[in-house]
Parts: C-alpha cells; structure tokens; sequence
C-alpha cells in the first residue's frame, strides 16, 4: 500500500457560517487541518474585534474534542473601519487579518468597499503592523464580463494597492487566471495567492457543458482549462508564493438549486483526499506539503504545525458521500467526478 505522511495542513481560506450550518461544517475541517482563517461574510458581517471574539467562541463550541483545532478570526473591511481598533484587535492577538471584498462581488458581500481610495489610510495602518490584508479580487461593475472580473480587479485596484503600499502583506485569494498568476509571480513577496481545489479539478465545462451544475457554482467563475492548467503547475511548482484556501463554502441544496442560485462549494471534506489525487496525477506527491502545510504559514509569518497526518492510497476509488446533514437540510458535498483512491488516516 502507498502511504505519504505530511504536516498537517492549514486552511487559509474557510466559511464557517453560523448556527446549524456551523455546527455541521466545523468537524469536516477540524478533522484535517490544524488552524484556518476564517471568513467574517456572515450576515451581518463581523465587523470589529468584539464580534470576532464572540463568533470564535461559537466556532469553538462545535470543534470536537479529538481534534486541536486553531480558528484565525478576519475583519471584514467597510469604509468605516476604525484603524485605531484593528490595531489594538492585532497587537492583542483577537484578529489575524483583514478581508477586503469589493461591495457585491460575493455571497454577503453588500457592506463591502465601494471605492478603494477610501480604505487606503487603513491599509496603510495595517502596512505600518504588518496585519495581513486577504482579497476577493474581482471587480463588481455590470458592464466587465463576469470571467474578466478577477484580471481587472488587478489592473485597475491591486496594481494601485500594491504600488502605493509594497511593504503591505497582501493574499490575493482563491486565483482562478493565468494572469494573477503571472502578477503574483512577478510582485514582491508580499503578494502570495491562494488556490482552491475546485479551481485546480474543474474547468467552466463542468458548470455549463451538457447542462447547468449549480453545485460547481462558484466565485470567482471556474475558467477554462488553459486557466487551470496553469493554476496546477503553479500549485505544484512549490513556489512559497502558492498554498491552499480551500474556500469551502456551504450552501442548503435547495439554496443552490434554485433559480437564483448562491455562489460557494462546499469541498471540506475530501479536500485532501481530492488534492493528493491532483498531486498524483501530475507526479507531484512530493510538492503536496509545501501547497498544504508550508507556503501559506510562511506567508503569515508563522511556524508550520508540529503534527504529521497520513494519506493512504487504496486500491479502490473512495465512494464520496453525497451531503451533509443539516437537521432536515442538506449540504451538497464536493465531487469532483474523477477517481480519488487517496484516504486521510
Ligand atoms: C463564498 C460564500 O458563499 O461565502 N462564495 C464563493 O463562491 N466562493 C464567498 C466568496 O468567498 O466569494
Ligand atoms: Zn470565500
């Protein structure tokens, strides 16, 4: 039996939710990984250090007890953050970083920031602490295609933001195009960029071709293949500029099968199974750590974990289970079709 043994990983990009949802959601990432940053989109949206400190003590609730499990709390920027308090939430540890999500570009993102101007004396502020500032890069205006979004977000506001504030610890996230690609490459190294699991298995084929699959439904759009053959190389090239933000984001079925459907997958729970299937593939188990476990904490200027785990290949495609309870709701799980042989021991 082939067996691979890794440090344990860190999500650097989860929804938690809350409530029911919350409770369900949790113990499919404590499972696996050792600390995670969580996303502040709830409604209403975690606004400050208090909120933040409340919303990790319901997450803690949920964590079972078997698991060592560390919540990273985020801050979700609005034109009216207080900078004086970000800081204080930094220095005393209660916050970890700051998420910029450009006004209606995402599920809960309508307190966003609608002009970038207005927020960059707060950026500043976070330069000066070195408090990482985490982005959904996409721009939200109707008349920019909706898979252009993410390289114009970077022409007309990362350029600015990164030119402006260099010494900024900036994670441009869940990148979907060659061409954040090619920016994160060439940028400073504080610019690094997360990648998903499922912009690393599908293509937009497997949301529009042969028939709509609301469940593949994500943002920022799946792309086309030549997209994410890049998005691999780069995962797989070990290059500290690249680890995973899982993004798993849970959804009721019935919310995403619908006529207007919400955008998130919710891919907790084969995620490592799904990405040592990738790894494998392109003959890549080794650089499977440095995505998972390594990248992303030197990033955030923090030491990798001190527990291994193990990944066992069976001989037989694991069967996925469909959904995850949520009282009489269900959440659909993420397949990506193809087979995974590889289990998380
Ligand atoms: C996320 C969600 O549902 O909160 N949805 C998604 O498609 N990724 C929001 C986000 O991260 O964009
Ligand atoms: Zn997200």
């Amino acid at each position: 039996m082939e067996e691979i043994e890794i440090i344990k990983p860190d999500d650097w990009h989860v929804h938690f939710r809350d409530n029911d949802i919350l409770k369900a959601v949790v113990p499919e990432t404590t499972r696996q990984f050792a600390r995670a940053i969580v996303m502040p989109n709830l409604t209403p949206p975690i606004l400050n250090a208090k909120q933040a400190i409340e919303y990790k003590k319901r997450i803690k609730k949920h964590i079972p007890k078997s698991d060592d499990f560390k919540p990273l709390m985020t801050i979700y920027l609005t034109e009216n953050t207080n900078k004086n308090e970000l800081k204080d939430a930094y220095k005393n540890g209660s916050v970890f970083a700051v998420k910029l999500y450009p006004a209606g570009a995402t599920t809960n993102s309508e307190s966003g920031v609608k002009n970038i101007y207005n927020i960059m004396h707060v950026l500043e502020t976070m330069a000066e602490i070195n408090m990482p500032l985490l982005i959904h890069g996409e721009v939200t205006d109707k008349d920019i295609d909706i898979f252009d979004r993410e390289k114009e977000f970077i022409d007309r506001y990362l350029d600015f933001i990164c030119k402006e504030l260099p010494e900024l610890k900036i994670t441009l996230e869940h990148i979907t195009t060659s061409d954040s690609v090619s920016y994160v490459k060439e940028a400073n190294e504080n610019l690094c960029a997360s990648i998903t699991p499922h912009h690393l298995a599908l293509n937009r084929n497997d949301l529009l071709a042969g028939g709509i699959r609301p469940h593949n439904y994500c943002l920022p759009i799946l792309k086309s293949e030549t997209h994410r053959q890049t998005l691999i190389k780069s995962a797989i090239s070990g290059d500290p500029k690249f680890f995973l933000g899982t993004d798993t984001a849970p959804h009721l079925v019935y919310d995403k099968e619908n006529s207007c459907g919400c955008a998130g997958i919710f891919n907790a729970t084969y995620c490592l199974s799904i990405l040592a299937q990738i790894f494998e593939n392109e003959k890549a188990l080794n650089k499977l750590e440095s995505f998972t476990s390594l990248n992303g904490a030197k990033h955030y200027n923090i030491k990798p974990n001190k527990e291994k785990i193990k990944l066992i290949k069976s001989s037989k495609p694991i069967i996925f289970k469909n959904t995850l309870d949520v009282n009489e709701h269900k959440i659909q799980i993420f397949d990506p079709t193809f087979h995974v042989f590889w289990n998380v021991l």
